[in-house]
């Protein structure tokens, strides 16, 4: 396949990130299409472990391309600090590549994420406070700022104090907080122009020529389905399209030239921040699958909620993205379970519901439809290098959750590592 988009088929931190990077060996580009850096990505390369928040996955290798999209909102001082920590590390940033039509994340994103998030008080989404509703608002409002724009720094300065005045009088009227300092701002956001001008490219152009020369793209998608501004659990979610429809709008290439889309699935569910959750685990097991798993924000450090794997979210996600493949990752942190359980349906007023409901209250009234299958050992799964050598098992759960989604798990993970990936079927 030419052109696969990984996405996650869940609410996040589902090892897009690690999946990304196995994949990126065969492809020639990276392209992030979406969101920004709420996203926390994290890539172990030989003994190094890295986490990323803009950058794609595909860095870790000198010959391919790393692209920014034009779909991803960039915070200039966030995307340098990045480059300087991966620069330390030895990793090279030359061949990134960044949208002159993606919109930047400023200050005053921050500061009203901030301020909204607290005014929400109990009914708070729970966002990153990265940024990224405030600037995804300015984009949509036709007031956001552009990357483009750097080249034209009078023009930009003109721009930038406009919007901090506007945003200032938000801030005072509104929420009777401090305002931020514009000159400030100012020198600092032209200087980080300055800074990451060289980046900064028409990629669209750069994706078509390199599809049309036949090379192999692989968009890496940040978020997951269920955070999906239109499909996820509104108003519980992130501000962009992490769905596969999100990358040809995202990325300036046209919906017919996406070839495939492989969705990462973790072994059980996780979600970070408020909002529903049907298959929570409230008790020790929840508790021993976030120790097990070591689930706590790669971005914020929060303790990620945990619960049982969802059959009606990964048919769900197997629709809304037209899914070609799975990835399961994390089968080894389901390792020393007597008995696992996978929902298979919801129901709802007396009857079983297999479609993912619209509204909140529906979903709240919804109660999971469990079906208990064995477990397998950590000795059994562990040095396993082939999917003949998993535990019987562990082949029937995955067995089920291609009958629950009707989508082929061409790719299985039991370790963070490269070296800990089987793939069933090439499909890049
Ligand atoms: P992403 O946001 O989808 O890229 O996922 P995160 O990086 O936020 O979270 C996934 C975490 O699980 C990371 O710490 C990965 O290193 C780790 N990970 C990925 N795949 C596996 C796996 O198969 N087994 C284990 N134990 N850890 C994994
Ligand atoms: P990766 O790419 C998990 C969640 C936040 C919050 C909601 C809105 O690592 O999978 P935002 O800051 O986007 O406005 O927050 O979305 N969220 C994520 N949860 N993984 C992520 O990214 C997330 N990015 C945002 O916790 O609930
Ligand atoms: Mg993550």
């Amino acid at each position: 396949m030419s052109t696969l988009v990984v996405l996650g088929a869940q609410w996040g931190d589902e090892g897009k990130g690690k999946i990304t990077d196995y994949l990126a060996e065969e492809a020639d580009l990276v392209v992030r299409y979406q969101g920004g850096d709420n996203a926390g990505h994290t890539v172990e390369v030989g003994d190094n472990k890295y986490k990323l928040h803009l950058i794609p996955s595909g860095i870790f290798y000198k010959d391919k391309l790393s692209i920014i999209g034009n779909g991803v909102v960039v915070n200039p001082k966030a995307l340098l600090e990045e480059i300087k920590y991966l620069n330390e590390l030895g990793v090279s940033t030359d061949n990134l590549r960044i949208s002159d039509r993606a919109h930047m994340i400023l200050p005053y994103h921050i500061r009203i994420d901030q301020l909204e998030e607290k005014k929400r008080g109990k009914d708070k989404i729970g966002t990153t406070t990265k940024g990224i509703g405030p600037c995804y608002k300015d984009k949509v409002e036709r007031i956001g700022i552009r990357l483009c724009d750097l080249f034209y720094e009078e023009e930009f300065e003109e721009r930038l104090r406009r919007n901090i005045r506007l945003k200032n009088e938000i801030i005072q009227k509104v929420y009777q907080e401090e305002v931020l300092n514009e000159e400030e701002i100012i020198k600092e956001y032209i200087s980080y122009g300055r800074q990451i001008k060289k980046y900064i490219v028409d990629t669209s152009v750069l994706i078509n020529e390199s599809i049309e020369q036949g090379k192999k793209v692989l968009f890496e998608g940040a978020q997951g389905t269920l955070l999906d501004i239109d499909f996820g659990t509104y108003p519980y979610l992130t501000s962009s399209h992490p769905i596969s429809g999100g990358v040809p709008v995202g990325t300036g290439i046209s919906p017919f030239q996406l070839k495939g889309a492989l969705g990462v699935v973790k072994a059980y569910t996780t979600r970070v921040g408020e909002g529903p959750f049907p298959t929570e685990l409230l008790d020790e097991t929840g508790d021993l699958i976030r120790e097990k798993g070591f689930e706590f924000g790669t971005t914020t450090g929060r303790p990620r909620r945990c619960g049982w794997l969802d059959g009606v979210m990964l048919k769900y996600a197997s629709r809304l993205n037209g899914l070609t493949s799975l990835a399961i990752t994390k089968l080894d942190t389901l390792a020393g379970f007597d008995k696992l359980k996978i929902c298979t349906g919801y129901e709802l007023n007396g009857e079983i519901i297999r479609d993912f409901p619209a509204s909140l209250t529906t979903l709240g009234k919804c109660s999971p439809v469990y079906e208990e299958l064995d477990g397998w050992s950590e000795e059994e799964i562990l040095g396993v290098t082939s999917f003949d050598q998993l535990p019987e098992n562990a082949k029937k759960y995955i067995q089920r959750i291609e009958e629950l989604s009707g989508v082929n798990v061409d790719i299985v993970s039991i370790g963070p590592k490269r070296s800990e990936t089987m793939i069933r079927r090439d499909i890049l």
